[in-house]
């Protein structure tokens, strides 16, 4: 290889690894799996350790990928936060206990504890109080995360126990079980919210969400693998960490020590079917060496310790035959290409059916009929096609191509820019939007109208009883009764629901309404902005724009929402039928109160839901005082982005809490 060609390739990789990073970090969407991005990682070192002088210092050989975010406010970690070497093989297990066995004399135990496929976390307790919890970030200061961390069951807010450090770090790894993932999924995919790709960007996902009731009410658990301290009580990992499982942490339970790298082996492939009947993903085995005065003997290299190394299991793939490929419309009318496959048995389940997401997917993969495919199941609720087998094609075997017209009602699909699915715009006249649009409206966490299920919605679509939601306000007892499947008692139960569902307040007929986008978080933040639906209607874009939470793309959909006749129309009837279309907006402009009494603020950095001037505003509204430098006499730093420097510095010596524009809102909205 030239020297410019390499020099072109290292840049292209670390180009190519930061992005990847960024999509697993930050976006919690990733496009390749764990195993191809450790190719591409292995084949930058392998050029870097070639040709050492083209390396760039920031290589993502040298560091870890980042988590930070713009939401949160960040700290340092007392102890970076680094990854592990890791490894397919285990020839290279074989290598790292030599390499060990050299560098070091006297007997060696090794522990094994399974790796869990989540999101890391750091917990800092003083005197046996949890007092602060950090993403891994990039690796040397983490987003914190308090808030959220707290409303997780499995870790103990404060450990009573003589034996405690009197401080220490508790690091582990936050997970999403696997029940809770599907479920939340399953959800997610009714309000058209698109679902988490798997339960490790779910946890990660929801670390980071900025309200922490949804948090707890995701059943998110912490499992435990590392304590550091000044004062441990123990010479070894083996021991702390049983001591950790008795002050209430979840260590979990398979962990194993092993005197040999046999018995490590032998773990790995004992984990590796057993692992499938635990409630939560793992992806490896975690190798440590015992003792810490061996540890603290091999040291660290810059990114991962010399005394651990990961073995990581491959993701399970099988080959099968492609059938066909079907085109789904979806309740707003995304369309989704399906994969309809030959049954094949893949991590003890059989797969029939696997996503191809869309049309550029199909592209990427240059897939054609009857060929033969290659199918992976990570946590995936619907297995993904990875790859194709083009040496069994059949030569005469057409490109699938991606449809031009809607299946169900015949319309040209359309594609925003910028977006990669497309769909049918004939929202108030193609068939199953029509349905999927009323399901929604009934549904729970919408209107809760009772006892109308799927096939109720099928019957009275065929019998062109409903065709828009406002058609169930006209529904009688008398139309239902004749109904397969129905009797007397169903009928006025249903008719009885529809008109309790008045009562349902107005953010939750906001979420009813389907608007694309707007799921169930939006409509309530914006509800809050907005007294009514007809302030809404009447927003425009600018309005729009101006709450954090909504951008270009909601902001459109909503205005095209408001700007068609037959909506507003559905809209008026609605309103004759008394449901809540208006609601208290929180954030009114002289609203005064007392939850800030008595309270010194200092407000420092940039913010994104309102200007300084309106937090000043808002401080005061609330019984508090706006000074300008910090002092031992400063209650909180309402921290923006880019805080000053010296403000920070400043903050930290003197331990005042820094609260972000999220937890101050929270604090005005609910406290
Ligand atoms: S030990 C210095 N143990 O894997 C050693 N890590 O690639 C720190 N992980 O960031 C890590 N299970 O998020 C360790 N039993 C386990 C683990 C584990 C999962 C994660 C952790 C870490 C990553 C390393």
């Amino acid at each position: 290889m030239k020297q410019s060609e390499a020099k072109e390739l290292i840049e292209k990789l670390s180009r190519d690894i930061d992005e990847h990073n960024r999509r697993y970090y930050v976006l919690n969407q990733p496009t390749i799996s764990d195993f191809e991005f450790d190719l591409l990682l292995q084949e930058l070192e392998t050029l870097e350790r070639k040709y050492p002088r083209f390396a760039r210092a920031d290589s993502p050989t040298r560091q870890v990928g980042s988590d930070l975010t713009k939401e949160f406010v960040q700290y340092e970690h007392r102890y970076p936060m680094l990854s592990l070497g890791n490894t397919y093989s285990s020839e290279e297990l074989r290598e790292f206990d030599n390499r060990i066995r050299k560098s070091i004399t006297g007997p060696l135990e090794y522990v094994c504890e399974l790796k869990f496929d989540g999101a890391s976390i750091s917990i800092t307790y003083v005197n046996g109080v949890l007092t602060r919890a950090l993403t891994r970030g990039d690796g040397s200061i983490g987003d914190d995360v308090t808030l959220n961390v707290k409303t997780i069951k499995t870790i103990p807010l404060r450990i009573e126990s003589f034996k405690v450090p009197p401080e220490f770090v508790m690091r582990g790894e936050i997970v999403m079980p696997r029940a809770v993932f599907e479920k939340l999924n399953e959800e997610r995919l009714k309000s058209e919210q698109s679902p988490f790709a798997n339960p490790r960007n779910a946890a990660s996902g929801t670390l980071k969400l900025l309200d922490s009731k949804v948090v707890a009410s995701r059943s998110l658990e912490c499992l435990t693998y590392f304590i550091l301290s000044e004062n441990l009580p123990h010479g070894n990992h083996f021991d702390n960490l049983s001591q950790a499982s008795e002050w209430g942490f979840n260590v979990p339970s398979g962990m194993k020590l092993c005197g040999t790298i046999d018995d490590v082996i032998n773990f790995i492939s004992i984990w590796e079917t057993e692992r499938r009947n635990l409630p939560y993903d793992t992806d490896g085995v975690v190798i440590k060496v015992n003792s810490l005065e061996l540890q603290e003997q091999l040291g660290f290299t810059a990114k991962s310790p010399r005394w651990a190394i990961a073995y990581k299991y491959k993701a399970e793939e099988a080959a099968t035959r492609l059938l066909s490929v079907s085109f789904q419309v979806g309740r707003t009318g995304n369309i989704t290409p399906v994969a309809n496959l030959e049954p094949v048995l893949l991590s003890g389940s059989t797969v029939r059916r696997a996503s191809l997401h869309n049309e550029e997917q199909i592209a990427l993969l240059d897939l054609h009929a009857d060929e033969m495919v290659i199918v992976e199941k990570g946590g995936e609720i619907i297995p993904k096609i990875v790859g194709v087998d083009h040496s069994f094609r059949n030569e005469n075997s057409s490109k699938i191509e991606f449809i031009s017209h809607c299946p169900e009602c015949g319309t040209a699909l359309m594609k925003n820019e910028g977006e990669a699915n497309h769909f049918c715009p004939n929202y108030l006249h193609c068939p199953p939007q029509i349905k999927g649009r009323i399901e929604h409206f009934i549904s729970r966490k919408a209107m809760n109208i009772e006892g109308l299920g799927e096939e109720t919605i099928d019957l009275l679509y065929s019998k062109n009883l409903i065709r828009k939601i406002s058609d169930l306000y006209d529904l009688s007892i008398d139309q239902l009764i004749p109904l397969e499947r129905m009797g007397e008692k169903s009928a006025s139960n249903i008719i009885r629901s529809i008109r309790n569902s008045v009562n349902v307040p107005y953010h939750r007929v906001l979420f009813a309404l389907g608007i694309r986008h707007v799921g169930e978080t939006v409509a309530k933040t914006i509800a809050s902005r907005f007294g009514s639906i007809d302030e809404i209607a009447n927003a425009g874009e600018e309005k729009l724009l101006a709450i954090r939470e909504i951008g270009p793309k909601i902001s459109a959909s909503i205005i095209s929402y408001f700007s068609d006749g037959e909506n507003l129309e559905i809209i008026n009837r609605l309103k004759l039928a008394g449901l809540q279309v208006k609601g208290e907006s929180s954030i009114s402009g002289t609203e005064r109160g007392n939850k800030l009494n008595g309270k010194t603020v200092v407000i420092s950095g940039v913010f994104q839901m309102h200007s300084r001037d309106q937090y000043k505003e808002l401080i005061e509204q609330q019984g508090g005082k706006n000074v300008s430098s910090v002092s031992a006499a400063t209650s909180f730093i309402l921290a923006g982005e880019n805080m000053g420097h010296s403000k920070k510095e400043k903050a930290v010596f003197l331990g005042i809490q820094m609260m972000s524009e999220a937890e101050f809102l929270r604090l005005l909205n609910e406290e």
